[in-house]
């Protein structure tokens, strides 16, 4: 009996609790906190975006806040997350607070959905959150769900919306284009709302990648200050939105570009938000963008914690000017220089059109008899011959109006039907709204691996923004075109990784017009630039590091910047995946021996390049010179790489301070890649961690171009 009591006294005890702690909502990492809370409305507010708390009464002290998921239609006073238009035209929303539960993810991830609802209408809202304990990363997106009898329209559907109560607020973006891309800048917000956005369709990221920083109270440097790092997974149109209000708070609203891309939902439907991904670091932007790395190695990338191959690619060897023999000797470069795979680029296919420019024959997929009289299998038997991996480029969402798909399927093709087509890079792109041409777009993949099963990776290239948009499969529906066209390719990408799930493959735009964490559950890789100089590759891999590790990052070996050594070039496209795009005859015999060695250097070093923290210790934006290092996980070994840019006559040059290793372990410091010229005076020497920490070392000089790799073990 007394048992009995005791039991539903428990029960009693325990509903009561989860009474008073439903009106609080946590998400947690090993270092933040993000608290909701439910005001006496019903409506939910976020309390606190900060450091972790980890004394449980202090929760109650919080104050609600500003509204999680601000809706359309309440208090018009800011930019909503949500707007709805109701099946009776009414357009408002107003969200109150149901339920909340957590559960583990299988990867380990903690998810806490918080369940909304309109309290006139059967709309449901959830927000969902994955915390990334370690990483200190969380992932947040929203499902809406129409429980009305007829369809609703979605105007507004963001993913996610924090907000921030600090005294100032830096943005730093991404900007640049074709060839130009990424270059950071910092604006200060105040009063009012700052958008970054992108139309452009399939390259959607060609004048800015997805991502962003904020630095909280004062622009944080790479040690020091408090910033957030924020990215939407989502290959097309994003926009973020930094809105500073009255009382000078910050919201930042995350999601898919909701321009002309006014969504009707179904009754009983569910809209699904991509992810917003972000990290907190209270340690300056280094520590975040290692965060992002980490979590993308572990959890994200495709094949994230394997190794990569290196490449000999032939586009700037050859462009469209080649034949088997020149393909087969560009082999013969690849084994001399000891690389893994040679990859054939553009310029493969069609016959009616043949691909001898990028005037004609994307979409025709079968090898130009002339090029390749042999086909692919040719040269799938000699690159197994001379003992390397073979791989392809491919751009199948693509069209060239003069080509036999566009001749057979104009349908397919998203134009406009009554007004002339607008061209970029002379091509269209296939409208991936319409499940045929997925069919279509897959086939192109499977027919190449069913054919020849011994392609070992692909270059998946995509030149085009969409244009002229208008699909002919959507009819009364084209604002779904922009997203359907993404969900599209989600569908194509899904059946390659289901069917061909070893084939790693590289995300390609023409540079990098497309690039996301979306995108690279698919893609091993992604071509940041089709610029190739090696110093604006510095600021190029500068920038993208900011969220993306340099495992996914190809850097290639090219002609580019005649002013450069092979040694400067080398050594930039060593921090990254590296590769050569150049035939050994445009090389003299001792850069060959150099690349040779430099090859080696880079294979031993890999897991540490590839996988190990990432510490950028001098800026090129700072000045004239430019380093960065990686570290491995037992800080046993490290690589630095040391750059001069363009430095001036008598400039006061500072030691390089080193960051990430044990100050109680003794190091050697080797310098390794050598070509010429004196080694640094740190070759050959030991230092404690804490020297090369706190005294650092002299890496830079004032010769122009000049670079410097070290290799670092723990003795
Ligand atoms: C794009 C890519 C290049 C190359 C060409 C081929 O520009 O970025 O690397 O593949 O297409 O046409």
């Amino acid at each position: 009996m007394k048992k009995r009591i005791l039991i539903v006294l428990l029960a009693l005890l325990a509903v009561a609790t989860t009474t008073a702690r439903q009106k609080l909502v946590k998400v947690e990492t090993d270092q933040l906190s993000l608290v909701f809370s439910v005001g006496d409305n019903g409506r939910l507010y976020q309390s606190y975006f900060g450091k972790k708390l980890t004394h449980d009464s202090d929760y109650d002290h919080l104050k609600n806040g500003v509204e999680a998921y601000l809706t359309h239609g309440m208090e018009d006073y800011f930019e909503p997350a949500l707007h709805v238009d109701h099946a009776d035209n009414n357009s408002s929303t107003l969200l109150k607070y149901v339920s909340h539960e957590t559960s583990t993810l299988a990867n380990g991830a903690k998810r806490t959905m918080v369940i909304l609802k309109d309290d006139k209408y059967p709309t449901t809202v959830k927000l969902f959150f994955d915390a990334y304990a370690k990483q200190n990363v969380i992932s947040t997106h929203t499902e809406i769900t129409n429980g009305e009898k007829k369809t609703v329209m979605l105007r507004k559907f963001a993913s996610s919306l924090l907000s921030f109560n600090r005294s100032k607020y830096v943005l730093t973006e991404y900007s640049g284009d074709w060839a130009n891309e990424v270059n950071m800048s910092e604006t200060e917000l105040n009063f009012g709302k700052k958008v970054l956005d992108t139309k452009l369709g399939s390259r959607a990221s060609m004048f800015m990648p997805s991502f962003f920083q904020v630095s909280m109270d004062k622009s944080a440097s790479e040690t020091e200050g408090e910033v957030l790092v924020g990215t939407l997974a989502w290959t097309g149109n994003y926009q973020f939105t930094f809105e500073v209000d009255q009382h000078h708070r910050l919201r930042v609203l995350s999601g898919i570009n909701p321009y002309f891309s006014d969504y009707n939902l179904k009754s009983g439907e569910t809209f699904t938000t991509p992810e917003f991904i972000f990290s907190y670091s209270y340690n300056g932007r280094g520590e975040a963008s290692r965060n992002f790395h980490s979590w993308a190695r572990k959890y994200r990338v495709n094949k994230g914690e394997e190794t990569r191959m290196t490449l000999l690619n032939n586009w700037e060897a050859t462009y469209f000017d080649f034949n088997e023999d020149k393909l087969v000797n560009l082999m013969d470069d690849a084994v001399k220089l000891g690389v893994d795979m040679f990859l054939l680029d553009d310029g493969w296919f069609a016959n009616k059109h043949p691909r001898n420019s990028d005037t004609q024959g994307l979409g025709d997929w079968e090898e130009n008899e002339k090029k390749l009289p042999h086909k692919v299998s040719y040269l799938c038997e000699q690159a197994a011959k001379k003992g390397i991996k073979f791989g392809i480029w491919i751009e199948p969402e693509m069209v060239n109006p003069k080509s036999e798909l566009y001749e057979k399927h104009p349908d397919w093709v998203i134009h406009l039907p009554n007004r002339d087509e607008y061209y970029f890079r002379n091509q269209l792109v296939l409208d991936l709204s319409n499940p045929k041409v997925v069919d279509y777009v897959w086939s192109v993949i499977d027919n190449l691996m069913t054919k020849y099963p011994d392609i070992a990776f692909f270059k998946w290239d995509c030149n085009s923004p969409i244009t002229n948009i208008y699909s002919n499969y959507l009819k009364d529906k084209q604002t779904h075109l922009y997203i359907e066209y993404v969900r599209g390719l989600y569908e194509v990408l899904n059946r390659v990784h289901n069917k061909y799930p070893n084939l790693p493959m590289m995300l390609c735009s023409g540079g990098s017009g497309r690039i996301d964490y979306e995108a690279l559950k698919y893609f091993t890789e992604y071509w940041p630039s089709d610029n190739t100089d090696p110093i604006e590759r510095i600021y190029i891999q500068y920038g993208y590091s900011s969220v993306y590790p340099s495992k996914v990052q190809c850097a290639h070996v090219t002609t580019w910047n005649r002013d450069a050594s092979m040694k400067f070039k080398v050594d930039v496209a060593s921090m990254g995946k590296l590769g050569f795009d150049i035939k050994l005859s445009d090389m003299k015999e001792d850069e060959i021996k150099f690349c040779q060695e430099a090859i080696k250097n880079y294979n031993r070093l890999k897991p540490v390049i590839l996988d190990g923290d990432m510490y950028r210790l001098v800026s090129p934006y700072s000045g004239n010179h430019a380093s960065t290092m990686m570290v491995d996980g037992s800080k046993d070994k490290a690589v630095v790489f040391a750059f001069n840019i363009h430095p001036r006559y008598s400039e006061h040059l500072l030691p390089v301070k080193l960051q990430g290793l044990d100050p109680n372990k003794t190091y050697s410091v080797k310098e390794i890649n050598r070509m010429g010229g004196w080694p640094v005076e740190a070759d050959g020497k030991t230092y404690s961690g804490e020297y090369l920490m706190n005294v650092g070392l002299n890496l830079f000089g004032t010769g122009k171009l000049k670079s410097h790799v070290l290799e670092i073990v723990a003795q």
